[in-house]
């Protein structure tokens, strides 16, 4: 059976985790438990990134010596990633000696390859990026085009990586490998980037020391980023030099392995490009997979210190469970797609799916009917005696099995969840048909027997199927149908396939519900502790705008778009908010507006800019985050809903003077507009 490896990031150790980097380790370790539920010899690796020039600045800062600064941020890490219950089999940190000889074991492949030679190199390096740019890369004023900062002047003698070599032969190889990137539209990024013609690369420093020594060149360090990508395999203990073995390298690297790093689409170029040159080069495989992932922001803002919306995931997973923050961030974000984090969208994902939908069908069945009717044992049936009904849910649930586990493989842990949650949905409706409780009541327990068998094992289904996403939830639910806890292991495929598993007669054990309901008040406290400042003020902000009572921070945080969850479900998500009086409810100046113009507001694919006339108000510029749902062209000339008396609001550099109205979520999104023509300027009410 084929080996599986898995790799996140490493991450730079001058930030403490937070909820960006525990999506690529949640998203990792989901992968990484699916494969071992496989029965398939599975390797998971995290780890961190402690040379380079901005951890040795920002050890500098804090007036630290940077070995000891960087040993110092081991922990904040481990702990971070057991407290969201990732399992990784091995931590690499690039300080460490096992890595520091495979990177300068790489260089020396490289070097007699003789891809390397020394040189001259003048040009801009973005420290925070640890990258080099060109003149026309960079910003006007000369900024970094990711950090909008200034950029360092370098001139030094250095050693160069002969990347200009591997044009051709990239470009083969993607060719070969049409797989080789993913999503398929970044793929293409890289391949026209690289069809543009790869320079030389700059890949040795001379003018600091925090790094792994160039082989030959006490005085230098190798470039931060040749030394990081090293991990992957250096954790293995790869590549090896002539005569040595390393079985690792041997069981999980290409071509005996499939090796897959994920990494977010700010580093894709690395992994994608030089990455596969270097080892091209050293005349090593290349990895199986470079699966690009998107872009968290939080409530609608790029999280960041200055901003105060640095989350950390840690309260977040003691508030809720760790499982239910997995779970949120695997289903709400499509994986390779940007995606915003939001607190409400997090409880309302909790409360409707995993409370309303999974967690009640567990609870009426398992601690109402089987204990008062079958004595908490599971029915003993004759699975060929079943109806069309029962069996559409047989079908429905082997469906899912057989699809969910292709997502995976595929690495689409949101497509999986929407085929396991047609399951939940299926089960559900099931249920309602069947009318269990009325059987009891009749005193039929053959058929009664039959439905809750087709709803139990159902069940079982699911708890396994959704063990990779909240494995502590999915061993509790398994418990409750009186199963073991799930240990994979080598050659044992536990993934559902065969409707029928479960054994009559096995006792089942009731417990208390699995995803409890806070109320609102409880919410409000939670949400209190957890929300970080900007969406606190933003929240009173709202409120007095609106006149609201909702306790909740109002998803249109920032002044954009009011937000719901996915739209078929909405009743099922969107919290019921407290009532109102109708007073509050007119402090609201609801207007029609007719969009004049439409552009997209650089560097953002979310925001609009929109000029809009609202008659006898005036004309006002109002930004709308519905920039991934609408085409500009689309919405110019259209009438749209507006609050027009919230107090204006700078984003991106601009102010936004009003709300337009939509409803939806990430994956669809509609703006309100009136039904027929009115003039602008319409007061709603
Ligand atoms: O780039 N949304 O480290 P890093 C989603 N050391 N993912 C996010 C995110 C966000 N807002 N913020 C961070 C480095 N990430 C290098 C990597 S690998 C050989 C060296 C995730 O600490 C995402 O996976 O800046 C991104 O690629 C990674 O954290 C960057 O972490
Ligand atoms: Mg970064």
């Amino acid at each position: 059976m084929s080996a599986f490896y898995v790799t996140t990031p490493i991450y730079y150790v001058n930030d403490r985790p937070h909820i960006g980097t525990a999506y690529s380790t949640i998203a990792a370790d989901v992968l990484a438990r699916y494969h071992r539920l496989r029965g398939e010899p599975t390797r998971f690796l995290t780890g961190l990134d402690e040379h380079g020039q901005k951890i040795e600045r920002r050890a500098q800062e804090v007036g630290m010596d940077p070995q000891l600064y960087v040993d110092g941020m081991t922990a904040p890490f481990k702990e971070a990633w057991k407290a969201l219950s990732c399992d990784y089999d091995d931590f690499i940190r690039t300080t460490e000696t096992r890595h520091k000889e495979r990177a300068q074991e790489l260089w020396l492949r490289c070097q007699q390859k003789g891809d390397i030679y020394e040189a001259e190199y003048q040009g801009h390096y973005c420290v925070a990026c640890e990258a080099y740019y060109t003149e026309k890369d960079l910003l006007e004023g000369g900024l970094c085009p990711m950090h909008k900062k200034p950029v360092d002047l370098l001139k030094e003698t250095t050693q160069f990586f002969r990347l200009s070599a591997y044009t051709d032969k990239l470009l083969d190889y993607y060719e070969k490998h049409p797989k080789f990137v993913q999503p398929e539209g970044r793929f293409n990024e890289v391949k026209s980037f690289v069809r543009e013609g790869l320079r030389d690369i700059s890949i040795s420093r001379g003018t600091f020391k925090w790094g792994v020594p160039v082989p030959g060149k006490p005085d230098h360090v190798i470039y931060v980023w040749f030394d990081a990508l090293t991990n992957y395999m250096s954790a293995l203990g790869g590549p090896t030099r002539a005569g040595e073995t390393a079985p690792l390298f041997e069981q999980f690297w290409e071509p005996n392995a499939q090796v897959v790093h994920l990494v977010g689409k700010d580093i894709l170029r690395f992994h994608a490009v030089y990455w596969p040159a270097f080892l091209l080069s050293a005349e090593l495989a290349p990895p199986t997979q470079v699966w690009a992932h998107g872009w968290l922001t939080v409530d609608g803002q790029k999280m960041s210190k200055s901003l105060g919306n640095f989350i950390a995931p840690g309260p977040i997973a003691d508030a809720v469970g760790a499982d239910v923050l997995r779970y949120y961030l695997m289903r709400d974000i499509g994986f390779g797609q940007d995606g915003d984090f939001s607190h409400a969208n997090l409880f309302a994902r909790y409360h409707g799916e995993l409370g309303n939908g999974l967690g009640n069908l567990l609870q009426r069945v398992v601690s109402s009917i089987v204990k008062n009717s079958f004595g908490g044992s599971v029915p003993s049936i004759d699975v060929s005696a079943l109806t069309d009904l029962d069996r559409a849910l047989m079908t429905r649930a082997q469906d899912s099995a057989r699809v969910a586990a292709l997502q995976l493989e595929e690495v689409n842990p949101n497509r999986a969840l929407d085929a396991i949650w047609e399951l939940v949905t299926a089960a559900n409706k099931y249920v309602d048909q069947t009318e269990p409780w009325k059987l009891a009541k009749q005193g039929d327990l053959k058929r009664l027997g039959e439905v809750v068998y087709t709803v139990l094992e159902s069940l079982r289904f699911l708890g396994v199927m959704l063990w990779p996403f909240m494995p502590e939830k999915c061993d509790a639910l398994l418990s409750q149908l009186g199963l073991d806890k799930l240990v994979p292991s080598v050659d044992h495929d536990l993934w559902p396939a065969v409707f029928g598993g479960l054994q009559g007669g096995t006792q089942t054990r009731a417990a208390t519900p699995l995803f409890p309901r806070f109320d609102k008040d409880q919410e409000a406290a939670i949400l209190a502790k957890l929300s970080p400042k900007v969406v606190m003020e933003e929240k009173s902000e709202d409120k007095a705008a609106a006149g609201g009572a909702s306790t909740v921070p109002a998803v249109a945080t920032a002044g954009v778009t009011a937000t719901v969850p996915t739209p078929a479900t909405v009743q099922e998500l969107a919290p019921a908010k407290d009532n109102i009086v109708i007073d509050d409810f007119v402090k609201a100046d609801l207007r029609v507006a007719l969009i004049l113009l439409a552009e997209r507001v650089p560097k953002s694919d979310k925001l609009l800019r929109l000029e809009v006339d609202l008659g006898p108000l005036g004309k006002r510029q109002i930004l709308a985050g519905i920039g991934k749902h609408y085409a500009p062209e689309d919405v110019i000339g259209k009438r749209v809903v507006v609050l027009a008396n919230l107090p204006p609001r700078k984003m991106m550099g601009l102010e936004s003077q009003g709300m337009v109205l939509a409803a939806g979520d990430g994956s669809a999104l509609s703006v309100l507009n009136p039904q027929k023509d009115l003039a602008p300027g319409s007061a709603i009410s």
